[in-house]
Parts: structure tokens; C-alpha cells; sequence
């Protein structure tokens, strides 16, 4: 069934019938239970797909666009990372093999793609490396420690302003004096919202947010992603 419903109107129709089922039956959901029951519907399908593209087949390969631009931002083995929206391991793939056991953590609010995620690890050769995997309920960040690097992937071309002021401000928190967290947007010249589940955000927006979480925002024009800027965020003042 995964391969049938990558025929694209197949999946477009799925996806369809998904967003128009929710607007109909369940049409005041905050963001984060709207897309986590979009995913849970995506993930039956196709656990693959549901976080965008395949990673294998894809022609452009986030998961190594993201490990590649982390490395060069400085990630070494010995640091620790969090994957916010985590998915299916797009990243992980690369990176959790890369760090030193146990420096890998991932949080997703969708519980079906986190289980998958832990099915993925559990039966490949990722299992010795004990990344964490979780799945929270609103956005928050559940781990007690702050983290050298933080990365949201495709989370907030997804979350609308006030969920991803909420996760700015945890991330904000769970960071010190030199951690980096790597976020990416659409960028456009106006603030954009398609059928609850698509964000897109103007450049002063994003630093309105940053502000308001005590992050200093620096978009970047060097990640090679075909259509989102990457903003990598620092404290604006020293850690709590
Ligand atoms: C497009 S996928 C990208 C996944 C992963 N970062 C990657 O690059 O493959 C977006 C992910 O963000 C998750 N997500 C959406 N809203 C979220 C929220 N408010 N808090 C945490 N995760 C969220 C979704 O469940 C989904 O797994």
C-alpha cells in the first residue's frame, strides 16, 4: 500500500480528504492536534512520505542537507542535539550514528510517526546509539538539559504564530550561551496561512518572535533547501 499511495493524486486526495474531514468535524483544534491528526492519517499511509519526502528517493535530501549544514555550523560526535519534529528520522538517519551514544534527542507531537521513528531504531543499526525518542502532547520540551544544538526541520512552515512563539521560548530555554538553534521558515513578504496546516512568515515577523523569546535571529542564505530559508537563533543574553 506505501508504494500506491505514492502516486502523487493519490496521496493528494488523502491528504484532502484529511484537512476537509477536519474542518468539518473538528473545526476549532489548536495547531498542534489538528496536525498531529493529520499525521496520524499521513503515517498510516505512508510513515515515510508523511514528513514530505522520501528520503531515499527523493532528489534533494533533506535529511543529509540538514546533517551536512550542521557539520558545518560545528556540530561535533560530542555534542548534544535535540530534533524538534523529529519525524521520521530524516535527520536521525545520519546524525544519530554520528554522536556519541545517547546525545541524540528527538520530540514529535505526532505519537504515530514517534513510533515508527522507535520500530525504525529498534530493528536497525541505530538501536546501540540510544537516541530518545518522545512524543509530547503540546509544545513544550520535555528533556531536563539544555542542548548545544537544537533543530526544527519543516516545524514551523507548520505552526501557527502563537505555537511557534511557545516553541521559540522552550527552545530559548533549553539553550546556553553557545548553542545554536536551526530553524526554517518560508519566508515571504506577508504572513500566510494555507487550509491550518502551512505557515509562511515575513523576515520581521520571525524577528519579532525571536525577540519576544530572547533569541537572536541570523537567516541565512547558504542552506540548499529548494523553497525554506534556514534562521539559526543564539541567546541574546546569558543562560538562567
Ligand atoms: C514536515 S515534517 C518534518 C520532520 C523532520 N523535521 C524532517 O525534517 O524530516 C514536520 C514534523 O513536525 C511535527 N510537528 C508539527 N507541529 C508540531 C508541534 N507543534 N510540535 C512538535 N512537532 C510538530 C510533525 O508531526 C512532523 O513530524
Amino acid at each position: 500500500m506505501a508504494e500506491l499511495v505514492q502516486l502523487g493524486r493519490l496521496w493528494n486526495l488523502i491528504n484532502w480528504t484529511t484537512l476537509k474531514y477536519l474542518d468539518l468535524v473538528h473545526p476549532r483544534l489548536k495547531q498542534e492536534e489538528r496536525y498531529r491528526r493529520f499525521m496520524k492519517v499521513r503515517t498510516f499511509f505512508n510513515p515515510e512520505l508523511a514528513i514530505g519526502q522520501h528520503e531515499s528517493s527523493a532528489p534533494i535530501k533533506v535529511g543529509r542537507l540538514q546533517f551536512e549544514y550542521l557539520r558545518k555550523q560545528g556540530l561535533k560526535p560530542q555534542n548534544n542535539l535535540l530534533d524538534y519534529g523529529c519525524g521520521a528520522l530524516r535527520l536521525g538517519r545520519y546524525v544519530i550514528p554520528f554522536l556519541e551514544p545517547g546525545l541524540y534527542y528527538g520530540l514529535d507531537i505526532s505519537e504515530s510517526i514517534v513510533a515508527y521513528s522507535q520500530r525504525l531504531v529498534a530493528k536497525s543499526d541505530l538501536a546501540p546509539s540510544t537516541p530518545s525518542l518522545c512524543h509530547i502532547k503540546g509544545s513544550g520540551i520535555p528533556f531536563d538539559k539544555r542542548f548545544d544544538y537544537i533543530i526544527a526541520q519543516s516545524v514551523f512552515t507548520h505552526t501557527d504564530p502563537d505555537t511557534t512563539l511557545v516553541i521559540m521560548r522552550a527552545a530559548a530555554e533549553h539553550m546556553h550561551d553557545s548553542s545554536q538553534f536551526l530553524a526554517t521558515f518560508w519566508i515571504r513578504n506577508e504572513f500566510g496561512e494555507s487550509r491550518g496546516v502551512d505557515y509562511y512568515y515575513p523576515a520581521e515577523r520571525i524577528m519579532d518572535m525571536a525577540e519576544k523569546s530572547g533569541l537572536r535571529p541570523e537567516i541565512k542564505d547558504d542552506y540548499e533547501h529548494p523553497s525554506q530559508k534556514m534562521v539559526i537563533f543564539s541567546r541574546q543574553g546569558p543562560a538562567r
